[in-house]
Parts: structure tokens; C-alpha cells; sequence
């Protein structure tokens, strides 16, 4: 039965249930009061009449009990009288050829000498008889029957039972149709939408869920239905990928082949990932709690490593908001709406943060180990602090690889050189690799730091050092060499101490191929709408407002640029999408200001009344924003003055599948050695920068188109799932590579 249908029959009978019931009850009530009015009549009457008729029944005179009924009898009102036998002596005229041989109650007064009363029916009529006993002399006379018509009492209950047989037309009708609005509003029609809604996400139409009237009833189930297509048409693509690339006989990692290749080696044993900065913050603003993807690229490349391993990600809980969306052990699974992986979140109080975090990791081991020229600053306390949440850190690691065998554990970053040593001590069976995300200077450089040599035997408690260049690993391996003892192995790049390997090998960082998954499909119009410009060619730069992204260089060389090509004025605008980092830090404040006032002085010399050259947005950007700038830029500049890898070069190729756009990218980069057709510059040259940028704007669209085609293919090649799979499948291998060794 459709649902509507049983809804309405639902209705009706609940309707009819509840109107007979009160019907019942009325009818009840009436018959009752009608009743008793036809008694308090019936005994009147008798009573009134018995006085007058019983003397004259005694003298047994038909005529005068005649003349007296006469009187008293009325049409509907019927009087007769019995002597005692039963016999009719008279009745009303009405009364008399209805009457039966013999009444009941006449025989019934006769035989005990009392009243007789009740509703009967006389000649085939609803009549109340009332039967009074006669005397004389105290001795039985007869009996006088006063027979009212009760037809009313019937006609009433049908009366009744009509009305309440409309009544509950009408209301079964109404509630019906209201119901039936109701349902079509509310339920059919919502529901309509929303399968036309699904039927497009399962075709790959990635639109928003439909508005819903009632968000509680429906809202749950759009967004359920949403993460089942999501996760649906990611599965198909995913198999969709890996079939064309077996036919194809391609090697390319993707996110499903490191999934395989994860649970073939690692089994049941989940992947451990530890990073000072956690993949997602909550945070409080204008009293609601929002969601911030930090701007680090560190989070850029592990997110799809942990969407695809699953496993847990140790990190600091730094949102204000995030003790609220964890549980008590600091846990939440993520993505929020499809979890494939959990955040395990250590907190961490203001004074550690403090000593650790912006003390010794960013002022201390950052400015060491990029060659930038900014004085490391090295404080004893801090040096405290960062071994002390070091060993926080190895605490959360040890609780979350309890009970697994030989767990495997990724350490991130230079914010954890003790870790890998910490883990170790502890557990010998877990298989630690560290990568370090920025440069490794070279010897002399690092010797500078008072507690070199902790930092590399804490480091060297890894299996696996992990660098982005070769050249990283041979300054690392040098600098191992002349600092402690121990035995370097430079034909297999590793280090022999005691009886422990470490192997240090380079594994250049990347992005996923599909860097924003379902970005926001922004036109070009609509950016430069949004930016209030229009302007022939759009220059983006996107990047942490940090002194080693050689911010205020690149606007030199933006300035010296238009000086130099004065016909480029009102035809080329940079955007710069800067989000502020490291800010309690006072050379990052000091920065801050630089970088303002440079863009403060470049657009006042140039800028004409509908055209400022430089366009500074200086806030956090999410990457589904970012992607519009990446997509429909002219040109993108990275200019770092030093960076391990630099992952913003790689997200503005991957996302351009126009084969459009140009990359100037600064020589000191890592991304420099994988991205050979970038216009590579150094930083530090302005005028070359300059030339850089003049270059990119007039370059032929077929030798951009050319340039950008190679360099997408090796970002697709040399993808995160590639990163991951090499480290994890070196990681893996090492033990086995080790114990054979011994056995040799
Ligand atoms: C560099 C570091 C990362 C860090 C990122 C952002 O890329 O190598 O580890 O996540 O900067 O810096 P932040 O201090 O904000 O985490």
C-alpha cells in the first residue's frame, strides 16, 4: 500500500475510533435522560390516575373507568385497565387495537402486587408501560397500565448516530487533506529533490544537497548521503584510475595502490605519524566553532597519506576550540564526515609551546638549518623545553603502539630530533623513520648549534633519516662524521652505531594529484570580479609571511619589473596570499611590517587611479581558495631564499590541467631539481627576477604549454603516494636488510 494510502486510512481509522466512541457515549447519555423523563411522566400519571380509578374498579363500573380514561387518554399516551385476571376491561381508543392479548408487566404487577416499569414495545411500537396495582379493601382489583409512545427515544439515538456519522466525514476529510499537504510539502517533495539529488552525485555531479523545510529531519540524511557518494565516486575513480593505468602499464602511485601496498607490508599494524602541527584545528570565532586546514606543507603532503594508511597522526592540539571536538584522550577521527584516520591531539601548556615551539624549533633550529642569514637564537630553556615535549610527544607515541608488534612510526620535522631516540629506548622492535622537512646545512653551518650532538643521536635512534635532496643527506651524513662517533657507510648512505643502522636516503615531497579534492570551479571572471581588477595578466604568490619565502625580494623585482617595462602598467597585477605565521616571533614581527611597508612603497610609486600592481590579502587561506588563484594565473612565484622542497610550486602545477600558466621558481629550492622547466631565478637578483616575470607574461603559449605538460607529468609521477610508498617500503625493507647483513 502506498504511503499516503496507509496514512490515510491511519487517519480515518483513528477518527472513527474516537467519534464511535463518543458516539456510544452519547447515545448512552440520551437514552437515559429520555427514559427517565418517560418514567417521571408514566408514574404521574398512574399515580394521579390509580386514586380516581380504584374506587371505581371496585364497584366494577366499566362506564365510569371509561369516562375517566377519556379524560386522561391523549394520542401517544395510551391508559388501560385490567381486572384481576388480566383481563381488559378498557383502554383509550388509541391504545386499545394496538394492544397484545396479555402485557407482561400487567401479569407480572397482578402476580406480586407492585409496580411494573420498562421500555418495550407494544403492537410492534417503542412504548414505556407503566403497571400500578389496584385495591379494594386491601384485597387486589386489577390493574391500571399507563402505555407511553417512546418511539422518540429511538429516533434520538439515530439522531446521534447520523450527526456523529458526519462529524467524522467532515474531520476524516479535513485531517486528510491537511495531512496530505503536509506530507506532499514536507516529505514527498523534499524527498523528490533529494533523489534527484543523489541520482547526481552517483553520476558524478558534485552539487549541493538540496534545501531541506525541516534541516533536523533531513539534514542528517543529506549529509550522510553525501560522505556514501563521496566516498562512492571516489572508490570508482579510484578503480576507474587503476584500470586505465594497467592498461597503460603505468607505474604511477595513487591513493588506492598505497592503500594496497600499506596493508600488504605493515598487515594489521597501524601507521604512527607524528608532526608538531595537527592536520585540522578547531577554533573559536564570534562565539562559533570553525574549522582551519593550517597553512604548512607538511599537512598538505601527509593528509592524503593518512586518508589512504589510515592509522594514527600525533599531534599538537593548537586550536582554542579543540579540546571541545576531541574526546578525553584527545582523539577525534578524521575527515569529520568520513573518518579514515585518528588525530590524536597532545596538549601542550603556554610555556612549553613557548621554550619548544617558537623558542628552540623557530628560532633556534629554523634560521640554522635554512641558510637565510637571520642569527638562530639558542637559550638553555628552551633547549629544556624541547626535550621535555619530545619526551610528551614519545609518551602519546609509546601509549598509541602499545600492544602491536614492531609498530611503524613517522616521525616529522625538526621539531622532534630526540623522538626517534625516545621511541627506540623503549621499544627496539618499532620500525622509526624521521623527515626533516627543511635543508640540512652543511657542517660547519650546523656546528653553531650547543646541542648538535644530542639532536643527531637522538635523530640517529631512527631506522630511517629521511631528507628531500641527496645533497641534504650528504650534509647530514657529514656532519655525523664530524661530530660523534660513528661508522658512515657512504656507498649505502647509512650510519653503523654499535650495533644500530641507520639508513639516509632522500624522498622528495610532493602533493596528491588531485591537490583540492571537488574544488569550487571559480571562472576567471569571477576572481578578477572578486578582485575588483581587470587586467590582462594575474601574477599569484601564496605563502606563509615567513623571512626564508623571500617575500620583500619578490616585490622589489614586481617594482623593478614595471620600471623597467613601463607598457606592462595597468596590465599585470600580483596577488599575494599571505597567511600570518610564527607571529609572537620577533623577527617574524619585524617581517610583517617589512613585507607592508615594501608593498606599501611599490603600489604608492606605481599605482594609477584603477590600478594598484600589488594586491596583498593577508589572512588564512583555506586550499579550496587558493585553487582559483593556482588555476587561472599567468604566472606564480616562488622565490624562497632557501627551502627544502616548497610544495606551493608543485600544487600550482598540479592543478593546472589547462597546461597553462608559468612557474618562476627561486634556484634554492628543492622543487628546482624535479621542476627543471620552471623559469628558474635566484631570489636575490632582482633584475633577474625581473627578466623572470617579463619572460612569463610574453612567453609563447606553445612552449608554455610545452613547459607546464612536463612538469604536471612529474608531479603526477613523483606524487605523495610515491613519497610514502618508497618511505614506507624502505622502512619496512631495513630490518630484514640488517639481520641478513649480520647472518653474512
Ligand atoms: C615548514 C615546516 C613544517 C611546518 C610548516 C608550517 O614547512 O617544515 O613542519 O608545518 O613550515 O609552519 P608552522 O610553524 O606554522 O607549523
Amino acid at each position: 500500500m502506498k504511503f499516503t494510502l496507509r496514512l490515510v486510512v491511519a487517519i480515518w481509522v483513528s477518527v472513527l475510533v474516537v467519534i464511535a466512541g463518543f458516539a456510544v457515549l452519547q447515545v448512552r447519555e440520551e437514552r437515559a435522560r429520555l427514559v427517565t423523563d418517560l418514567e417521571r411522566r408514566a408514574v404521574l400519571l398512574g399515580e394521579g390516575l390509580k386514586e380516581a380509578i380504584e374506587p371505581v374498579v371496585g364497584r366494577g363500573s366499566a362506564t365510569a373507568v371509561e369516562r375517566i380514561l377519556k379524560k386522561f387518554g391523549r394520542p401517544r399516551r395510551g391508559i388501560a385497565v385490567y381486572d384481576r385476571f388480566a383481563t381488559l376491561l378498557v383502554a383509550t381508543p388509541d391504545l386499545k387495537p394496538v394492544l397484545p392479548p396479555s402485557l407482561p408487566e400487567v401479569t407480572e404487577a397482578i402476580g406480586d402486587g407492585a409496580v411494573r416499569q420498562r421500555l418495550t414495545s407494544v403492537g410492534g411500537r417503542p412504548a414505556y408501560v407503566y403497571a400500578t396495582p389496584l385495591f379494594r379493601d386491601d384485597k387486589p382489583a386489577g390493574v391500571l397500565a399507563v402505555v407511553l409512545d417512546a418511539a422518540h427515544v429511538d429516533d434520538a439515538e439515530w439522531a446521534v448516530g447520523r450527526q456523529n456519522a458526519i462529524r467524522f466525514l467532515l474531520l476524516a476529510l479535513v485531517v486528510s487533506l491537511i495531512t496530505l499537504v503536509i506530507v506532499r510539502t514536507t516529505v514527498i517533495q523534499p524527498m523528490a529533490k533529494l533523489s534527484e539529488w543523489t541520482q547526481a552525485l552517483r553520476r558524478g555531479t558534485p552539487l549541493p544537497p538540496p534545501e531541506a523545510p525541516d534541516a533536523r529531519l533531513f539534514g542528517p540524511l543529506a549529509h550522510e548521503v553525501s560522505s556514501l557518494a563521496k566516498s562512492y565516486y571516489h572508490a570508482q575513480s579510484a578503480a576507474e584510475q587503476e584500470a586505465a593505468l594497467r592498461l597503460l602499464g603505468d607505474t604511477v602511485w595513487t591513493e588506492e595502490r598505497l592503500k594496497q601496498f600499506v596493508r600488504l607490508r605493515a598487515g594489521e599494524r597501524p601507521l604512527v605519524v607524528v608532526s608538531n602541527r595537527e592536520p585540522l584545528s578547531h577554533v573559536r570565532r564570534n562565539g562559533r566553532i570553525e574549522r582551519h586546514t593550517p597553512a604548512s606543507g607538511l599537512v598538505t603532503a601527509m593528509e592524503p597519506v593518512m586518508r589512504a594508511c589510515g592509522g594514527v597522526w600525533v599531534a599538537h592540539g593548537s586550536g582554542d576550540a579543540d579540546r571541545q571536538m576531541a574526546d578525553a584522550r584527545g582523539r577525534l577521527g578524521l575527515p569529520e564526515d568520513d573518518p579514515r584516520y585518528t588525530l590524536r591531539r597532545v596538549w601542550l601548556t603556554p610555556e612549553e609551546e613557548a621554550g619548544y615551539y617558537y623558542g628552540f624549533a623557530n628560532e633556534g633550529l629554523w634560521p640554522l638549518c635554512h641558510i637565510v642569514h637571520t642569527r638562530p637564537v639558542f637559550r638553555p630553556e628552551d633547549w629544556d623545553h624541547y626535550v621535555g615535549v619530545n619526551r610528551k610527544f614519545a609518551a602519546a607515541v609509546l601509549e598509541e603502539v602499545e600492544g602491536t608488534e614492531a609498530p611503524l612510526v613517522l616521525v616529522q620535522d625538526y621539531h622532534f630530533a630526540m623522538l626517534p631516540g625516545l621511541v627506540k629506548a623503549e621499544r627496539p622492535d618499532a620500525r622509526v623513520a624521521i623527515f626533516w622537512h627543511i635543508p640540512w646545512p652543511n657542517f660547519e653551518a650546523f656546528g653553531i648549534c650547543p646541542w648538535q650532538r644530542e639532536l643527531l643521536l637522538g635523530m640517529l635512534g631512527a631506522d630511517l633519516i629521511g631528507f628531500h635532496t641527496q645533497y641534504h643527506c650528504n650534509n647530514f651524513l657529514e656532519t655525523v662524521e664530524r661530530t660523534i662517533e660513528a661508522r658512515i657507510d657512504w656507498e649505502h648512505f647509512s650510519v653503523l652505531r654499535g650495533e644500530h643502522e641507520t639508513v639516509v636516503k632522500p624522498f622528495p615531497i610532493s602533493v596528491a594529484p588531485e591537490f583540492v579534492d571537488e574544488p569550487p570551479r571559480t571562472s576567471r571572471e569571477e576572481l578578477l570580479r572578486e578582485l575588483g581588477v581587470s587586467v590582462e595578466f594575474l601574477g599569484v604568490g601564496v605563502e606563509r609571511i615567513d623571512y626564508t619565502k623571500g617575500l620583500p625580494e619578490r616585490f622589489r623585482a614586481l617594482h623593478w619589473f614595471f620600471e623597467r617595462y613601463p607598457e606592462y602598467r595597468e596590465r599585470v597585477v600580483f596577488v599575494q596570499l599571505a597567511a600570518p605565521s610564527r607571529s609572537t616571533i620577533p623577527r617574524y614581527q619585524e617581517l610583517q611590517r617589512e613585507v607592508e611597508d615594501t608593498i606599501r612603497e611599490v603600489n604608492q610609486a606605481l599605482q594609477t587611479r584603477s590600478w594598484r600592481p600589488i594586491i596583498y590579502l593577508n589572512r588564512h587561506h583555506e586550499h579550496r581558495e587558493i585553487w582559483a588563484y593556482y588555476r587561472h594565473a599567468d604566472f606564480c612565484m616562488v622565490t624562497s631564499l632557501h627551502d627544502g622542497m616548497n610544495l606551493v610550486a608543485k600544487e600550482f602545477v598540479s592543478v593546472r590541467d589547462d597546461d597553462g600558466g608559468v612557474l618562476i621558481l627561486s634556484r634554492f629550492t628543492g622543487a628546482a631539481r624535479e621542476l627543471r622547466d620552471a623559469v628558474l631565478v635566484n631570489p636575490y637578483d632582482i633584475a633577474e627576477t625581473a627578466e623572470a616575470i617579463r619572460a612569463a607574461v610574453e612567453m609563447a603559449p606553445e612552449e608554455r604549454a610545452a613547459r607546464m605538460a612536463r612538469m604536471r607529468r612529474t608531479v603526477r609521477e613523483h606524487n605523495i603516494y610515491q613519497w610514502a610508498g618508497l618511505l614506507l617500503s624502505e622502512l619496512t625493507r631495513i630490518p630484514m636488510e640488517v639481520a641478513e647483513a649480520k647472518d653474512a
